[in-house]
């Protein structure tokens, strides 16, 4: 799919039949966005490896893991085996993302930064190098369905000339309060990667919607 790439969350999906939740995004979606929640480093708690692992029974897309926990390290090879394709965890968790971002990249998945809506842009910097993407949050995590922090999206462009600047092909990912209204700025920050929870899940078509997501990305 060319353009900007769509990760739908299932965070607001119906868990009672997740194989139809993956179902209406096959074939419009680019990976599976999974927002594992310790209760710890957020006050919510989802699922684990072992929701990862039915997911990824039921499709090949890319599984866009999303950590956020306050112990990533201690779970990262869990999340492999479950078949991850791709993970995320919070730099405000650590001093030392590298080496976590080191840990991903050695079990050969593609590796990701994440920060909060607060989280200046240059706390990344100097980790871009070991990145494949940063995922800019537009919402504080810890729920689906809020309004977007617009403000955080001047981070989308930073981040990208920084990586210009060092010569790195680092992507953009953006988690949170994405709506169809809302899109038009998300495209204009520069945004690589795209996550759509509610506006899809809690359509009351959640394909037509998805289909709809799909066509503005890729106008
Ligand atoms: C929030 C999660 C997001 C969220 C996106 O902590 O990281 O991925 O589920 O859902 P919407 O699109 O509803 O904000
Ligand atoms: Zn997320």
């Amino acid at each position: 799919m060319p353009g900007i790439k769509l990760a739908p969350s299932l965070l607001n999906a119906d868990f009672s039949d997740l194989r139809g939740a993956v179902s209406c995004i096959e074939g419009l979606a680019d990976a599976v966005h999974l927002d594992v929640m310790d209760g710890n480093f957020v006050p919510n708690i989802t699922f684990g490896p072992l929701v990862v692992r039915a997911v990824r029974e039921i499709t090949t897309l890319p599984l866009d893991v999303h950590l956020m926990i306050a112990h990533p390290a201690e779970f990262v090879e869990d999340f492999v085996e479950a078949g991850a394709d791709w993970i995320s965890f919070h730099a405000e968790v650590t001093r030392y993302p590298g080496e976590i971002l080191g840990m991903i990249h050695g079990f050969g998945k593609r590796a990701g930064l994440v920060i909060n809506p607060q989280t200046p842009s240059d706390r990344v910097f100097e980790y871009l190098e070991l990145c494949d993407y940063v995922l800019v949050m537009t919402v504080m995590p810890g729920f689906g369905g809020q309004e977007m922090i617009v403000e955080a999206l001047e981070k989308v462009g930073e981040i990208k000339r920084e990586a210009d600047r060092l010569g790195l092909k680092v992507e953009v990912e953006v988690d949170g309060g994405v709506k169809t209204r809302n899109l038009p700025l998300v495209k204009e920050a520069g945004a690589d990667i795209v996550v759509v929870g509610s506006s899809i899940y809690g359509a009351p078509d959640p394909r037509r919607a998805a289909e709809e997501i799909r066509g503005l990305l890729d106008d």
